[in-house]
């Protein structure tokens, strides 16, 4: 097929878009471009977190059209999950960062993206760098089934502040958004370092420095290589994750760092 897909919960955001858009620059004028709208709620280890997340339906149609999608693929939970559907594991990256604060979360994730799969069957998909994990869970997914598409990294969308664009921002006050554009600045400081050759153990330091506030409560800040294993000094591309709790919010965010 020459239709390309990208897989959303909606409240969609400039970082939908530029996915939207690179959908789009892969199947080109004549390709279709699918978008799915689905608040998973298998993927909610937090059902508190599922209650308020966003949405507004006509908001994201509205940002769909202008982005030039052709197709909206809107079920209610009930037609996604109807019947027997085959569930898959996200393996040991299930249980590390992220997996180790959300159980269960990426075997979710993983379900309900082969589910999208088989339903849409796009030559190519698009995820966000934002979610670093669910793109190497995805990665691993798509060759552990052999399934025909690309998978294809879009880079994070970032605020003037260099707060990564995430649905869970509309939830923080303004206080709450200066707050977390220290998460942003403590990522690109520790890679900053990486890359100049600084040790790991010093990079985190300068890194953690920054988010020691009494309005941050950090789950974990790790600097791994790009399949997510620990990185050590021989490492050459790093890739620094956090997740952090502002106003109750629980953010997360990644950035890359190359040593030569
Ligand atoms: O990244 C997301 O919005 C979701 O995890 C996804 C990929 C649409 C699966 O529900």
């Amino acid at each position: 097929s020459n239709r390309a897909a990208v897989f959303t919960m909606g409240a969609l955001h400039e970082g939908h878009a530029a996915l939207m858009k690179a959908a789009r620059g892969a199947v080109g004028a004549t390709g279709e471009v699918v978008v799915s709208i689905f608040v998973n709620p298998t993927q909610f280890n937090d059902p508190k977190d599922f209650a308020k997340y966003p949405q507004n339906l006509d908001a994201d149609l509205a940002i769909c059209e202008a982005a030039g999608v052709d197709l909206v693929f809107a079920p209610t939970v009930d037609e996604m999950y109807r019947g027997e559907i085959p569930e898959y594991s996200a393996h040991a990256l299930g249980g590390i960062l992220e997996g180790e604060h959300r159980p269960g979360h990426f075997d979710a994730v993983a379900t309900v993206v082969a589910r999208l799969l088989e339903l849409t069957k796009p030559a190519h998909t698009f995820f966000g760098e934002k979610d670093y994990q669910q793109l190497v869970v995805i990665r691993r997914l798509v060759a552990e089934l052999r399934l025909p598409v690309v998978v294809h990294p879009v880079k994070t969308v970032r605020a003037e502040s260099g707060l990564a664009l995430s649905s869970r921002n509309q939830r923080l006050s303004p206080q709450g958004f200066n707050v977390a554009a220290s998460l942003g600045k403590a990522l690109a400081v520790t890679c900053e370092l990486l890359q100049a050759g600084d040790s790991i153990e010093n990079a985190k330091a300068a890194g953690l420095k920054i988010l020691q506030s009494e309005d941050i409560k950090l789950d974990y800040f790790e600097v791994c290589d790009v399949d997510l294993n620990v990185a050590t000094e021989s490492t050459k591309v790093f890739r620094v994750l956090l997740a952090a709790i502002v106003e109750g919010v629980r953010l997360i965010d990644n950035m890359e760092a190359v040593r030569n």
